[in-house]
């Protein structure tokens, strides 16, 4: 800790917050579009742009639209965008193939953005849930959702996603194992140095409510999560979690949902020192525009305000719903 403060009047904090440039020079965090992962959903048609009632703002795209949003945000200067489908009901099955169809929406999309904009990074989801026909991250068999078989599952759904150009790969289906599973089939592969960001502790959160709309899945969702996510009331196995998929290969660790939980993304940094990020969820995200919707927040202020507490609680970067509208704004 710091030596003591000298007693009032000597140490007077306020004299430090007395004008911008005092304060512009002792801020402890910065908060700019290079810190943002866009997350978008995609669907299926040409020109598409289709609004989704629980999170105003944000659109489901068509491929084209979803290549010109890339285009947008490599001039936002944000540095990755991060794929999630909005899949066919046709196309859910229990064997759930369509994960790793070549020619499904998310690697259409991957190879349409490196072609539009070849400096974004992609960021893809693995997990079953957009392809399976009872909504779960696994493979369900007499209603228990089945680890090891969905790990295979999963590896097969991340080598299509790296041929098609994925740079970041993202786990979001917390099946244990699957990190050094993915890892050894992507080395095996050659793709050295297509990157894994794990999402190591994701609690079975109230939060998704919106994003399960998003992508379809609320109404094939049979039960719960909570065999695979985490109990909102547990701090410590956050923390084996993290070092678990760091062992397995991780380069990358993800805390999820954001704002209730950025005492997890505080010690997870602390503890391990590996870049941290947390996606601040669709529940985050309509809370938030909602209150400002109806005029009870001021939007625009408590967008930075949340998003510059990520950076204070040591996160490397955050994962936003907000990303566009935060880069217009902090870019002026
Ligand atoms: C599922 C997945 C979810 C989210 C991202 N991937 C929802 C869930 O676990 O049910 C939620 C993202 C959000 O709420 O914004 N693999």
């Amino acid at each position: 800790m710091n030596p003591l403060s000298a007693p009032f009047p000597a140490a007077r904090f306020r004299r430090l917050r007395s004008q911008p440039a005092l304060r512009d020079l002792v801020r402890e965090n910065t908060l700019t579009p290079a810190d943002f992962i866009w997350p978008v959903f995609v669907r299926d048609g040409e020109g598409v742009r289709e609004p989704i009632s629980s999170m105003p703002g944000v659109m489901r795209l068509s491929v084209d639209e979803v290549a010109k949003a890339a285009v947008e945000a490599q001039a936002l200067g944000i540095p990755a965008i991060c794929l999630f489908p909005y899949t066919d009901p046709s196309l859910k099955t229990e064997d759930c193939a369509e994960a790793w169809n070549p020619e499904n929406l998310s690697n259409r999309a991957t190879r349409e953005i490196k072609a539009a904009a070849p400096n974004i990074a992609v960021m893809t989801d693995v997990a079953l849930d957009p392809y399976n026909i009872n909504g779960h991250d696994g493979f369900v068999e007499d209603g228990v959702i089945v680890n090891d078989r969905t790990v295979e599952a999963l590896v097969k759904q991340t080598l299509s996603q790296a041929e098609a150009g994925a740079d970041i790969i993202g786990p979001s289906d917390m099946m244990d194992g699957r990190i050094g599973a993915m890892r050894t089939a992507l080395e095996g592969a050659g793709h050295h140095n297509v990157t894994i960001l794990s999402y190591s502790a994701k609690y079975a959160s109230g939060f998704y409510g919106p994003f399960r709309d998003a992508v379809g899945a609320s109404g094939a969702l049979k039960g719960d999560k909570k065999t695979y996510q985490m109990d909102p009331a547990n701090a410590d196995e956050a923390m084996r979690l993290v070092e678990r998929d760091l062992r397995e290969g991780a380069d990358m660790v993800m805390v999820k949902p954001g704002m209730p939980y950025l005492d997890i993304c505080r010690r997870v940094k602390d503890s391990f020192g590996v870049p941290t990020f947390a996606y601040q969820v669709s529940g985050e995200y309509a809370m938030l525009q909602g209150a400002a919707q109806n005029g009870w927040l001021d939007g625009d202020k408590v967008m930075l305000e949340s998003l510059m507490c990520f950076k204070r609680a040591g996160c490397d970067g955050v994962l936003t719903y907000f990303a566009p509208a935060a880069a217009r704004l902090l870019n002026g």
